[in-house]
């Protein structure tokens, strides 16, 4: 079952308009929320994070956050397992003829939820690879904007290359990955791109420094470069659906020979308590 503008439907019943401006622009905006044991985690920071979103390109919301708790829950109810991974996005809705600019619409709102299982902690004990490319996207990526075509030729690179993300970099300043954040342990301090225009902040970050605290690991929103990246003491990435996974190998180069930090044994198990809270 999936949610569409009010109904709960089967999802190859579910279909909008070719006037959809999803559709034509990628002009919307989208949310990806863990859910684990049945129960939506971080949704309160999740809904802020989708309403800056929509405040920024100016999409009036469609939804309360109860409204939304309502709906999520019941978009819950039809699914199984109790891990899922709740995509939910808002476009700006289906105008009568193709122009850029825009009129007041309603509103498309889809829902969909699909089944989580992050890795285990033996699987991310195998450590990832990535590769470094330029950073070509706008200078907006703090919206969580649908238009990802960036995105998603440097996921289909990613793919290619046989690695788990690209990390991105501009003026040789580490951004952040494809689909996630970035973090670099360096003289026992954790280093990640500081929040603002051209990183998204994700929710995971915010949790991966709430852990890194708990681990006794100072923390420094800094930028760091490429260079610093290669000769970490360890590397990390972030996302709601891969949570705080370890690169031990980028750019064909072993980060701290190949080896799983420390630091990120505490970071994981400190994250996982949080799912359990
Ligand atoms: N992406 N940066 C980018 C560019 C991302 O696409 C994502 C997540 C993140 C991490 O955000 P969070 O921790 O809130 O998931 C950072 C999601 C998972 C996606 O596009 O499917």
């Amino acid at each position: 079952m999936v949610y569409l503008n009010g109904n709960f439907i089967k999802k190859n019943q579910a279909s909008v308009s070719v006037m959809d401006r999803g559709f034509l622009f990628g002009d919307g905006v989208y949310e990806v929320i863990p859910v684990y044991q049945g129960k939506l985690f971080r949704l309160t920071a999740h809904l802020k994070r989708l309403q800056n979103s929509l405040d920024a390109i100016k999409i009036p919301s469609p939804h309360s956050n109860n409204e939304w708790l309502e709906i999520l829950n019941q978009l819950l109810g039809y699914s199984q397992p109790l891990n899922q991974s709740l995509y939910l996005q808002i476009t700006r809705g289906s105008d009568t003829q193709r122009r850029h600019s825009f009129e007041a619409l309603t509103p498309t709102v889809y829902i969909e939820s699909s089944p989580l299982i992050p890795k285990t902690k033996q699987a991310l004990k195998q450590g990832f690879s990535a590769i470094t490319q330029t950073d070509i996207r706008w200078s907006r990526c703090d919206i969580k904007a649908t238009s990802l075509l960036a995105n998603v030729l440097y996921s289909q690179n990613a793919k290619e290359n046989q690695v788990e993300e690209i990390i991105l970099h501009r003026n040789d300043i580490v951004t952040e990955g494809a689909t996630s954040n970035v973090f670099i342990i360096k003289n026992k301090t954790l280093f990640t791109h500081p929040s603002g225009a051209h990183i998204l902040s994700g929710i995971t970050r915010d949790l991966a420094l709430e852990s890194a605290l708990a681990c006794k690991l100072p923390i420094n929103e800094s930028v760091f470069s490429v260079d610093e990246l290669l000769n970490a003491d360890e590397v990390w990435i972030s996302s709601s659906t891969r949570e705080i996974m370890p690169i031990t190998q980028i750019d064909n180069q072993l980060i701290n020979h190949g080896k799983i930090g420390t630091y990120w044994e505490c970071v994981y198990n400190h994250y996982q308590q949080l799912k359990n809270d």
